[in-house]
């Protein structure tokens, strides 16, 4: 006799009470690193110190050594409802008991849907393209710009990431002795973001400062631009804004030389509005990529645009004809998880976005009050729920800026002594963090608690700049 056991899904209370893990902490790293190249798959999750996460729930991480952290990490930002959001995971587990599946053949239902719900809510998105990566995402819409422009360079920003690809392939972070003085009007020498790019490729990519539309069109002059690719907030070193105009004058300047403006929406998209921050600026890019936020941590990326582009996808012409394929393209665990995810966004006339929008602003209200109180140099700089602690007197408006004004060893320091409070952000100087919906105000009480122990233990030292703390709000025409 064959006996079958169903296992009812797991509740929230069932999950808590379950053993996590056995293994410690240290036994885990050292099997890892056993197998796994470099010991961490995905290198720049490699980071000091090396906890070992093993349950997530809302805003809580949960460590192999019993340790329990409020995340405001993320994982590098998707997670805007928090983890394991019960909603998103019962749409999940709905789409597999439902017998949807990866079909590999034709159109499907699910994806259908999710095309029509991203168009609606992005409406400068005349088409779109389902992807499993924001990378994969940039290397289509770069491929897509150059076969509609026929020209091949690609401008990007210092200070600026669009994925892992060689297309793309200049350093985030670079240092300051790697990019030397401040260049404008003009274009900073190439720095690999990665060994392995070839030369006539890195020959290929330009990039210059954020907010320098001078520098921009001195490079579009000069080359055969394809495309500017630009998040329009920065995101990976932190949060800086842009100034205002500046996306207007991209746009502007792009249309001006035939270049393609795409917008790399994968962090600011879902988070900074329903409709990405391109809806907050009022600027319309050619293309633009998504990810992250949009499925709430399942894998996705998204390209969409306008339609004379994206047609280049199923053009006649095979000489015009652009490539995409992609196995697990639209695969239906992250189409249910990002329908979830989009459907929660969008109820009550996206009401969940004023819910993020008061504990963020209790969040940073009460850094603010704490760093002025304590007499140290900061500036709290936000994007809606994005935020970085600068240990600068201004918000910067460039990675260059950052170089020569932030205090790196006291940001390390800081969010090194918030770990041992129990608060996670990630241990890296300039790293975004993120408030989620699971975040309560006892939630971040407990931060704002934290932090000033912290700001109160005198081995953080203040730097010598004294100046009052201020704070840049996300401004509304860029
Ligand atoms: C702005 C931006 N673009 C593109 C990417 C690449 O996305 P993925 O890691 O999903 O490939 C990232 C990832 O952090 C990102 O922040």
């Amino acid at each position: 006799m064959i006996f079958v056991s169903f296992k009812p899904p797991m509740t929230a209370t069932a999950i808590e009470a379950e053993p996590v893990n056995l293994d410690t902490a240290e036994a885990i790293i050292r099997r890892s690193k056993r197998h796994i190249a470099g010991g961490v798959v995905s290198l720049n999750r490699k980071t000091t110190p090396h906890l070992v996460f093993v349950k997530a729930k809302g805003a809580h991480l949960f460590d192999a050594d019993g340790n329990h952290y409020i995340d405001y990490h993320a994982a590098f930002a998707p997670h805007l409802l928090g983890h394991n959001h019960p909603e998103v995971t019962a749409a999940v587990r709905d789409s597999l008991d439902s017998g949807h599946s990866l079909m590999g053949s034709g159109a499907t239902p699910w994806e259908a849907e999710l095309a029509e719900t991203i168009c609606q809510a992005v409406p400068n998105l005349e088409l779109v393209q389902i992807l499993n990566t924001g990378s994969e995402a940039s290397y289509l819409a770069i491929r897509l710009a150059r076969a509609y422009t026929g020209r091949e360079d690609v401008v990007t920003v210092l200070g600026g990431y669009n994925g892992w690809h060689d297309e793309v392939g200049r350093a985030v972070m670079p240092s300051l002795t790697q990019v030397g003085p401040r260049v404008s009007r003009g274009e900073y020498p190439f720095c690999p973001i990665s060994a392995g790019i070839p030369v006539s490729t890195q020959r290929r990519i330009h990039t210059v400062n954020f907010n320098d539309l001078e520098s921009l069109e001195y490079v579009f002059r000069r080359h055969s631009v394809a495309c500017f690719i630009t998040e329009p907030a920065l995101h990976n070193v932190g949060v800086i804004l842009p100034q205002p105009g500046y996306l207007q004058g991209v746009r502007d300047l792009c249309d001006r030389y035939g270049v393609i403006f795409i917008m790399d929406e994968v962090k600011t998209g879902f988070r900074s509005a329903l409709g990405g921050y391109q809806s907050v600026c009022g600027v319309c890019p050619d293309l633009s990529i998504f990810g992250k936020a949009v499925a709430n941590g399942y894998p996705m990326g998204v390209l969409g645009g306008r339609a004379d582009i994206m047609n280049l996808l199923a053009d006649p012409d095979p000489k015009k004809r652009v490539l995409i394929a992609g196995t697990y393209n639209g695969h239906p665990i992250n189409v249910a998880g990002a329908l979830a995810t989009l459907k929660i966004l969008s109820r009550n006339k996206s009401a969940v976005y004023a819910h993020i929008e008061k504990r963020a602003a209790r969040l940073y209200e009460g850094l603010e009050r704490l760093f002025r109180n304590y007499g140290k140099c900061a500036t709290v700089s936000r994007n809606a729920s994005a935020w970085c602690i600068y240990f600068m007197d201004h918000a910067p408006q460039d990675w260059h800026d950052v170089l020569k004004h932030h205090d790196f060893d006291q940001d390390t320091q800081f969010r090194r002594s918030l770990i041992k409070e129990g608060i996670y952000l990630f241990p890296s100087p300039c790293k975004q963090g993120s408030v989620s919906a699971s975040h309560t105000d006892e939630d971040i009480d407990k931060t704002l608690e934290a932090v000033e122990r912290v700001l109160s233990d005198s081995s953080i030292e203040t730097s010598e700049k004294n100046a009052a703390p201020v704070r840049q709000f996300c401004d509304s025409k860029s």
